[in-house]
């Protein structure tokens, strides 16, 4: 860590007793857009996550698996840590509640509130609920009943510690009124001022009647209680009680992001342990929405959990990020449909980002030989593309800054989504095509370099959101990945894309998703390309023709597509190896089908058919239940090509 404070930015930690759901991947993708701005910014950043492992529900769930609660939580943490790194989730320190320093550091602040008279011994008897880990008053219960998790809380009854939370009522309204710890949305601010208004209750911050947690310094017998201890990570992470000069450097936080559902730890119980020890208190929390599955809230305890990691392994992490950002408004509540996740995909990022690549890739190759060009004279139409490009950066730090009263992810993508839809707008009217066939080489050069330069501030700039799909797209274009290319400069100059300089082969960012059963999806290609006929037309050229590409495939392993039954996956060798998904599987028996020989179209638009990326299409005549595969009356090797 530098010597200047970094933007101190943390999630909320994830209790271990299930593995990541949407939900929590949502908080930490969020978090990670915003810690990734940052830096691209150029400010040092320190961005915090970890683990909550002291928790009921915890144990009993090592003890399900007959481990021992520490090496179960190893390997949960090893599990989500690779998770996370899946997801692009660029965080700089990960804590463990059952780190050294972390307990060094509650150890700590509790004798520090323990010294300022703050915690007593009393006896405790309350309705407690261990999925929330929290205490329930009898009017707070549904029907009896926790309001979040539909169990019965039990009754306990214990000597218990206590920390003096009602002294610190006033002076908390007080901050957040006056804006001293800002809580965002409004919405949660008003929730937490009615709460504190509603009167302040000490709380109880020991157990005896459990082992599982760090041991109370003045009495050895308690372990502190899941949340006290929790919270304490913040400062933990920071360097509290084990280096007091990284702790100088680095606390306050600058921005607690955490569910709408814990908000009230974060902006009541957390603000006044801090002021009991003389400590300064976070400047922002924000308490987001939730994600829900068709209006039921995700949860590990009900167990309508959607695996961010199957969704990943489909259809990428990029995709996840962008449906989770773009869908769902921060501060609000959000739905995850399959429905609107396809389309969202083959819309935004198949058609209108990946297909903006595709195309100006394309066109380098075809008429300027993978060089890119300089460019001439800017006319209007020029201009207007160069502005909406330079107009990014001052609308998405806007839509990103909390200081406005919100932090709208969705409303940033969709301001870059404008400009990407501008580009191909642009490239639709220009039409390069034309200008090639006129001959008009100072036109073309121009439309191609503003396309191209367009694209490297769209990857900049889409850096924080989509980290994968900007490398690969900056990759393509020929751009070094490094911090001189991922800049505040390189998203607010025009021009920076050097002529001469020579772009890739085009690789597709998203192949499009096509239906379970291989019909087209709901949202069809772009029909636009640059040397395209307008209509469809009966006949084809003998140029079209020629430029499908045909070759001998030999069939080298077969297996059914699970819960389908007519899609079988095939591994084929058409020279070199390639995945297919084929339609043909009422017809054929997977066994039957290795070491067959086929006709394969190798050149066609990769798609993504359950997932499985298909990479070409066997020919086969017949309808969908009797198929027959066009074969060779003689012996053909793989990869040879068909006339
Ligand atoms: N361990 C506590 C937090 C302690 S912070 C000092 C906890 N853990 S959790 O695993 O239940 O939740 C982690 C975070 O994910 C919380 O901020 C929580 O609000 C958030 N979410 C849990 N389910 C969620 C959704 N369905 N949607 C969005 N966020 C969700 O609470």
């Amino acid at each position: 860590m530098t010597g200047q404070k970094p933007y101190f930015l943390t999630t909320a930690i994830d209790y271990v007793n299930n593995l990541p759901h949407i939900g929590t991947a949502y908080e930490k993708i969020c978090a990670d857009v915003l810690a990734r701005f940052k830096r691209l910014e150029g400010g040092p950043v320190f961005f915090l996550m970890g683990n909550d492992e002291h928790s009921v529900n915890v144990k009993k769930e090592a003890l399900a698996r007959g481990l021992h609660p520490q090496a179960y939580c190893d390997r949960m943490a090893i599990q989500f840590r690779e998770i996370w790194t899946k997801l692009g989730i660029s965080c700089d320190c990960f804590i463990r509640t059952t780190d050294d320093c972390h307990a060094k550091a509650v150890t700590a602040l509790f004798r520090e509130i323990h010294r300022k008279g703050d915690i007593y011994l009393s006896r405790y008897s309350g309705l407690y609920c261990d999925s929330c880990e929290a205490f329930f008053r009898e009017k707070e219960l549904v029907e009896g009943k926790c309001p979040l998790h539909g169990t019965e809380p039990r009754r306990i009854e214990e000597d218990n510690y206590f920390f003096a939370l009602s002294r610190y009522a006033d002076r908390i309204e007080e901050h957040i009124r006056k804006g001293r710890i800002l809580v965002l949305p409004e919405i949660r601010r008003n929730e937490i001022l009615n709460i504190i208004r509603g009167g302040l209750e000490d709380i109880s911050i020991s157990r005896s009647s459990f082992d599982w947690g760090i041991p109370l310094p003045i009495e050895p017998n308690h372990v502190v209680y899941v949340w006290f201890d929790a919270l304490i990570n913040y400062i933990s992470a920071a360097g509290y009680g084990w280096d007091q000069d990284r702790f100088n450097r680095t606390w306050p936080a600058d921005l607690h992001i955490v569910g709408k559902d814990i908000t009230r730890f974060h902006c009541i119980i957390w603000p006044a342990m801090l002021m009991s020890a003389g400590l300064e208190i976070p400047r922002l929390v924000f308490g987001h929405g939730f994600v829900y599955l068709k209006g039921e809230k995700m949860s590990k305890t009900l167990g309508n959990v959607v695996s961010p990691m199957e969704l990943m392994n489909l259809f990428g992490p990029d995709a996840l990020r962008y449906y989770l950002l773009r869908d769902t408004s921060f501060g609000k509540d959000g739905n995850f449909t399959y429905e609107n996740f396809q389309e969202r995909y083959n819309r935004d990022l198949a058609n209108d980002l990946g297909n903006l690549l595709q195309r100006l890739v394309t066109m380098v190759h075809r008429y300027r030989q993978g060089i890119l060009p300089p460019p001439h004279e800017e006319t209007e139409a020029d201009e207007s593309l160069r502005k909406s490009c330079l107009g990014l950066y001052p609308a998405v730090r806007d839509f990103l800054n909390p200081l406005r009263g919100d932090i709208d992810f969705h409303l940033a993508l969709t301001r870059i989504w404008d400009t990407i839809r501008l580009a191909n707008q642009y490239i639709d009217h220009l039409a390069p095509w034309e200008l090639f066939k006129q001959g008009d080489q100072d036109r073309l050069n121009t439309v191609i370099y503003y396309a191209a330069e367009c694209l490297r501030m769209l990857g900049v700039v889409l850096s924080p959101f989509l980290p994968h799909t900007a490398s690969a797209l900056l990759r393509q274009l020929g751009e070094q990945e490094g911090p001189e290319n991922l800049c505040l400069e390189a998203l607010t100059q025009w021009g920076r894309l050097p002529a001469g300089s020579r772009v890739s082969t085009p690789i597709p960012l998203f192949p499009r998703i096509v239906e379970s059963e291989g019909k087209p999806s709901a949202s069809a290609p772009p029909t636009r390309s640059e040397d395209e006929p307008a209509a469809i037309e009966k006949t084809v050229s003998f140029e079209m023709f020629q430029s499908l590409e045909l070759r001998a495939g030999r069939i080298l392993d077969a297996e059914r597509v699970p819960k389908t039954q007519k899609l079988l996956k095939l591994t084929v060798d058409t020279g070199q190896l390639r995945t297919l998904v084929a339609g043909i599987g009422k017809s054929y028996e997977p066994e039957d089908l290795k070491g067959r020989d086929v006709v394969v179209v190798t050149n066609l638009e990769p798609v993504r058919i359950r997932g499985i990326l298909s990479e070409g299409m066997v020919l086969a005549a017949g309808s969908d239940d009797r198929v027959v595969l066009l074969g060779y009356a003689g012996p053909v090797e793989p990869g040879e090509k068909i006339r």
